[in-house]
């Protein structure tokens, strides 16, 4: 069945506001009819939701950087084919929180992983699901670290570090500079968006990128003037 969605991913080091970022696109497509979907890895259906637990409360670190990566590969795959490719076919929008380039970027380069290893995983990963843009959220590390260590939980409490928020700030910046290098050498998927200002100001950055890919429908306002 030929795609007709639109698959929108979401990509940057920690604190860089994706997630926010995700929802402000998602509520301004809704307004206009949009039929979209918003997601998130490692997660986004049952069995990746699973696999996310064992990986991000480090229970898995001490079997190594490849078994890691072996296990965000298979709650990708599960991702893709429970809910996103259904969703493309469906003619929805799907935006979605981190997708094949944390791997590239987390397991392949501060990970130390060959690449053809982690090539070969992206490969049975997607299935030939692969991001028609993919935007990529940049701050300076340091900055992104502040951001994501001020976080609070739904009710308020402090949010621990997970397993990758914890290396250091090299760590960070060297993911920074990894994504770059991805937009880089893939400028027609990838965007970079200066993630410094106002939430508002980089949405607008955001829907400008967005909105002239939009599927022939979706792209039409509902309401003149508004969205
Ligand atoms: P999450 O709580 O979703 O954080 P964030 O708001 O930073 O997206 O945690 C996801 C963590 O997992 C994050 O530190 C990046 C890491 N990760 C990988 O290492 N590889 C991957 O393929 C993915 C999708 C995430």
């Amino acid at each position: 069945m030929p795609k007709q969605g639109l698959f929108v991913t979401f990509e940057g080091g920690e604190g860089t506001g994706k997630s926010t970022q995700i929802r402000l696109l998602a509520d301004r497509l809704r307004r206009r009819g949009v039929d979209v979907l918003m997601t998130r890895e490692p997660g986004g259906s049952p069995g990746a939701e699973a696999v996310r637990h064992v990986i991000l409360s480090g229970a898995a670190e001490e079997y190594g950087t490849r078994m890691e990566a072996v296990l965000f590969a298979a709650a990708r795959n599960d991702h893709v084919e429970e809910i996103i490719r259904p969703a493309l076919a469906s003619g929805a929008v799907v935006l979605c929180d981190r997708f094949m380039d944390s791997s590239r970027v987390y397991q392949g380069i501060t990970g130390n992983l060959e690449p053809a290893f982690v090539q070969n995983l992206e490969r049975v990963a997607v299935n030939g699901v692969v991001p028609d843009c993919t935007i990529i959220l940049d701050v300076p590390a340091a900055e992104g670290l502040r951001r994501a260590r001020l976080r609070t939980g739904d009710s308020g409490e402090k949010v621990e570090p997970d397993r990758f928020e914890k290396e250091e700030l090299d760590t960070h910046e060297k993911r920074r500079e990894a994504f770059l290098d991805i937009a880089e050498a893939d400028p027609l998927r990838c965007r970079v968006v200066d993630a410094g200002g106002m939430p508002e100001a980089i949405a607008e950055k955001v829907f400008a990128i967005i909105e002239p890919l939009l599927p022939i429908q979706a792209s039409r306002p509902k309401e003149a003037g508004k969205g």
